[in-house]
């Protein structure tokens, strides 16, 4: 079931509307792009983020690009910003798929012919199912991630990292699909959800949309599951993904790794939740897969250090010495030893599965 109050996109005609996340949990904003440009800048600052939620906001993009062109069309133009877009962020695959599935349906023979009217119309099209299938693709993989728990109601504890839930994709989740699933199946679920540092996505965005949907959880640190496992009995650690490679190494947010190895040491099934988009087939391992590194700032500052009256104790909210260096990479990368399967559309598929499972995919692929 698609969750429309939780939903972060609507394609409006003439602009696109996003659920502001920089503002979760304090307020629920609006940010409305109208030009390519705007997108970009969107993607960029996390007004969205997600990869499934960046590269359908990407596509919208090229749309509004051109439903804004008033002069001769010139694919040049197209060209320029459809690379500008792709690098907003480098790391999530699925905006460079949903892109290159775009120029090949949507080709400069085409764009250059004279039926440019209905080029735009087929380009708004292509992102409107984009956007759509995305949704449907979480709710069947969501449904598949069922065959991995007892199918009589139980107990279910889950650990999951950054933030995975309708607000990282056109509007269902992928991990937190899956916990949404099993709640709905009737299971007596808890979630531990990690605040995933630096960002927060997990403080602020998972926690956000559990309490919108009443599934009892608890916000914890991303240094506390080791203590988590060894503590209480974690049934599978669910978290999404931004790539896997073809040989199945997949990089997500940064601590999933971590949290891997601590899975692998109590016995407890890691799962990656993920459509057949953010699979990679060019790239052999997780090696090749590029890390967007971000601001020093995110890892320096903070701000609820606060006095009795509630005023910052540090104004600006820095947490560490002034001359201190900070390392930001984004994602980190998984080894496919440590990944007990993909929860996919097409089914549960193991790493060793996966050339097996999207040969179709990765031929596909090679022919682009
Ligand atoms: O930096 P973010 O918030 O865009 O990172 C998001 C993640 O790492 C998610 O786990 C991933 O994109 C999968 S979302 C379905």
């Amino acid at each position: 079931m698609d969750r429309e109050n939780l939903r972060p996109i609507f394609w409006e005609g003439s602009q696109l509307r996003l659920l502001d996340q920089r503002q979760i949990p304090g307020k629920k904003e609006w940010f409305i792009a109208k030009t390519a440009d705007e997108t970009i800048f969107a993607i960029r600052e996390m007004v969205v983020r997600g990869a499934p939620a960046i590269a359908i906001t990407g596509l919208f993009g090229v749309v509004l690009e051109l439903k804004n062109i008033k002069s001769k069309p010139d694919y040049s133009e197209l060209e320029s910003i459809t690379t500008r877009i792709l690098n907003s962020r480098p790391t999530a695959v699925n905006l460079r798929t949903a892109l290159q599935e775009f120029h090949s349906l949507l080709t400069k023979e085409f764009f250059e012919s004279n039926e440019f009217g209905l080029f735009v119309q087929k380009a708004e099209e292509f992102a409107v199912n984009v956007l759509e299938e995305d949704i449907r693709n979480n709710i069947s993989l969501a449904k598949n991630g069922l065959s991995l728990f007892p199918s009589s109601p139980s107990k279910i504890s889950i650990l999951t990292h950054c933030n995975t839930g309708a607000l990282a994709t056109g509007g269902h989740g992928t991990a937190l699909g899956v916990i949404r699933s099993l709640r709905d199946a009737g299971h007596d679920l808890t979630v531990y959800a990690d605040e995933t540092r630096p960002y927060l996505q997990g403080a602020r965005l998972t926690t956000w949309e559990l309490l919108e949907e009443g599934i009892p959880s608890f916000l914890i640190t991303d240094s506390t599951s080791g203590w988590l496992m060894s503590d209480r009995k974690i049934d599978a650690v669910i978290v999404g993904v931004d790539r896997v490679a073809a040989n199945g190494d997949a990089a997500n947010k940064v601590g999933t790794f971590p949290l891997a190895i601590v899975a692998k040491h109590h016995g407890v099934p890691f799962y990656i939740a993920a459509t057949e988009k953010s699979f990679d087939f060019k790239i052999r391992s997780g090696k090749d897969i590029p890390i967007e590194m971000r601001s020093e700032e995110e890892v320096t500052r903070l701000s609820f250090l606060k006095k009795s009256d509630g005023s910052p104790i540090l104004d600006s909210g820095v947490i560490a010495p002034k001359e201190v260096k900070a390392l930001n990479p984004s994602f980190d990368v998984t080894p496919s030893d440590l990944i007990t399967a993909f929860i996919t559309e097409r089914g549960i598929v193991k790493p060793s599965e996966i050339g097996l499972v999207f040969g179709d995919l990765a031929l596909e692929q090679a022919r682009r």
